[in-house]
């Protein structure tokens, strides 16, 4: 299984914090001060059911074991002192609410916001085929999924075809019957694939068999996510002809034999436009 290393650093520090809150809590246990028992043992278990809920679509299993080992922490608090669990239970969902602001509600939110833009064409006349793709406009300061979504133009492009591009918005086109192939780019957040995409995906109802190319990007642990949106396209009545996953920090080899980004969304776009697809125009 691929760890980030940022995760590793990121599990590094927040056992570090809950062995530091381990040991007040012993030290408040040792001086007797029920209190101090109360608020550091509710920063570990408001630390604890965040990483339960950060990890819900990932690891379902741990998350469930993380809220047991919570609440029968709760429960030897309880009886030790019962007004002492109800402060505890408080600074859990304290911490949890703040968690739950800054992480999911400002940073995931953030990120997932829906950008709109207008559709810009790109080659030729598309007598040789015509594609229309669909990609979030993520918040990276790389653009990567933008960057990954223009090579496979180019490799389109390069075979004749012309090509619209726009972000997943409201605005999007949702009549996709003249073009001949439809590609989609999701980044990949927490595990699922950027909102914008996925409720664009449901906006478009009925796509009669239309070939579908799937793109989704992200650190390295993409998996979830492309199940998810493919369901999506499945539901919709799209026809999956592609489904790549693309990586910033994972080596691309393992899953391309290539390492650079870049070419392996051009080829990609040149394999396409030379696919025997249904020529709708
Ligand atoms: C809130 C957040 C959650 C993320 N979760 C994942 C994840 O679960 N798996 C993954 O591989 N990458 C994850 N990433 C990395 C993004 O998918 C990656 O930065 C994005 O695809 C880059 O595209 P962009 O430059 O167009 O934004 C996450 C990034 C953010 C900001």
């Amino acid at each position: 299984m691929y760890t980030p290393s940022s995760w590793r650093v990121a599990s590094l520090g927040v056992t570090a914090a809950i062995m530091a809150f381990a040991d007040a809590f012993l030290a408040a246990w040792w001086i007797g001060s029920v209190w101090a028992m109360a608020v550091t043992a509710g920063v570990i278990l408001g630390l604890i059911v965040s990483i339960a809920w950060t990890l819900r679509h990932y690891v379902g299993a741990v998350s469930i074991a993380l809220l047991l080992a919570a609440a029968a922490m709760t429960v030897m608090l309880a009886r030790t002192s019962p007004r002492a669990s109800v402060f505890s239970l408080l600074m859990t969902l304290a911490v949890f609410g703040i968690w739950f602001v800054f992480y999911d509600l400002w940073f995931t939110g953030r990120a997932n916001a829906e950008v709109v833009t207008p559709v810009t064409t790109v080659g030729g006349d598309g007598r040789a085929g015509r594609a229309l793709i669909v990609h979030h406009h993520g918040r990276g300061r790389e653009h990567f999924q933008h960057r990954m979504q223009l090579a496979f133009a180019e490799g389109l492009q390069s075979q004749g075809w012309r090509v619209d591009i726009t972000t997943a918005s409201r605005e999007a086109p949702t009549d996709v019957s003249a073009y001949d192939l439809l590609v989609l780019g999701a980044q990949t957040y927490n595990w699922c694939p950027a909102r914008a995409v996925v409720e664009y995906v449901d906006r478009l109802h009925d796509l009669r068999g239309k070939p579908v190319v799937v793109v989704v990007s992200g650190g390295g642990m993409t998996e979830r996510a492309m199940r998810v949106l493919q369901a999506h396209v499945l539901r919709a009545g799209g026809a999956i002809v592609d489904a790549i996953e693309i990586w910033k920090s994972r080596p691309n080899a393992e899953r391309h034999g290539l390492s650079d980004p870049v070419t392996i969304m051009r080829r990609a776009g040149a394999r396409q436009a030379g696919a025997p697809h249904r020529h709708t125009a």
